[in-house]
């Protein structure tokens, strides 16, 4: 197991980008804003695609030239084209993702392209973040199984990972978008993409729909990963994969890996109390265990 867990958190982007009520602007950036202040290093603050797809993050822009930026924080940004690349760009971005998947039947659904086509849209944008000095992260989705293709080749993940790779993403983060992966299935799925990629290129990203996300995660632990995605109050979900519910909770996560030892960085207390805030703005729960535990302790 590592000593030391970096924790990607992708709630102002996964966990957002599936409401179906309009979150303001100013509760956008004060997310992000409170969740750097939790010791986060890492934080996914929005998407640079089309407004049309994804109506719930058009403020794109005003989002992160609203947020106030802290020393040693990265915040990256999904891109999945050079129009995204461009308007991330203006707006001050340092680093971006880029994502595609295992699986044909949702890549088209997602992006409306073959995964082959996808590969070829990313590739200029690499080559601009190459010369730019942006950092790139990648994403494989659908890496446990896809809502319409049903069962996805191990193969095929391993593929797609390793020409993102190949391609220059620095870090790829592996997808059960659907979340109906089980520990064992996921164990060998990280082993088999570490037999191509290495071990400390590669980030899990679990969904937690069937309530597998935890014992995934240890299950990778094992293997060794030392990055992971997760989202506050445990929100989150791919408006197009259908049935795809919250990312497991960083909250959850983080106490967890610090039960087990493992260093992350991040203070529990103000995460949850992010979390419950977060919550209360979106008008319900925290998706969080933990959050709602601390709530009452
Ligand atoms: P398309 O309709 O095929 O694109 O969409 P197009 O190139 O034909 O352009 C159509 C129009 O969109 C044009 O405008 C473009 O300018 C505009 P018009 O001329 O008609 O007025 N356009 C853009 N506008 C702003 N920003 C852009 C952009 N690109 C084109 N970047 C496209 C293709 C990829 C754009 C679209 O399918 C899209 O935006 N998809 C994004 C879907 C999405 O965000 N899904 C959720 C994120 S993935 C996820 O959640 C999984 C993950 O969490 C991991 C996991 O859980 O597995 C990462
Ligand atoms: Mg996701």
């Amino acid at each position: 197991m590592p000593r030391h867990v970096r924790i990607v958190e992708v709630g102002p982007r996964d966990g957002l980008q599936n409401e179906k009520a309009m979150v303001s602007t100013a509760d956008k950036i004060e997310l992000i804003d409170r969740l750097s202040a939790t010791g986060l290093q890492s934080i996914e603050a929005t998407s640079f695609v089309s407004p049309r797809w994804v109506p719930q993050l058009a403020d794109a822009t005003e989002v992160f030239t609203g947020i106030t930026r802290r020393p040693g924080v990265h915040y990256p940004v999904l891109v999945p084209n050079e129009k995204g690349y461009e308007r991330a760009r203006e707006a001050g971005v340092e680093e971006i993702a880029v994502f595609t998947a295992a699986s044909e039947a949702f890549n088209q659904r997602n992006i409306n392209a073959s995964i082959d086509e996808s590969l070829q849209r990313f590739a200029p944008v690499l080559e601009r973040a190459r010369g730019d000095g942006v950092r790139v992260r990648g994403y494989v989705s659908t890496v446990l199984g896809c809502p319409y293709q049903g069962e996805v080749p191990l193969a095929d993940v391993v593929r797609v990972a390793r020409q993102l790779h190949g391609m220059g993403c620095y870090e790829i983060s592996l997808g059960d978008t659907i979340g109906v992966g089980t520990p064992g299935k996921a164990r060998a799925m990280l082993q088999a993409v570490a037999g191509e990629v290495p071990l400390n290129a590669l980030a899990v990203h679990f969904h937690d729909t069937y309530g597998q996300a935890l014992a995934n995660l240890l299950a990778c632990l094992e293997v060794g990963v030392s990055v992971v995605d997760a989202s506050v109050a445990g929100t989150g979900g791919c408006p197009y994969a259908t049935g795809a519910s919250g990312n497991v909770a960083t909250e959850d996560v983080v106490y967890m890996l610090h039960g087990l030892g493992i260093e992350t960085g991040v203070d529990l207390a103000r995460l949850a109390d992010t979390g419950r805030w977060l919550a209360g703005r979106l008008g319900r729960e925290t998706g969080s265990r933990v959050g709602r535990a601390l709530a009452v302790s």
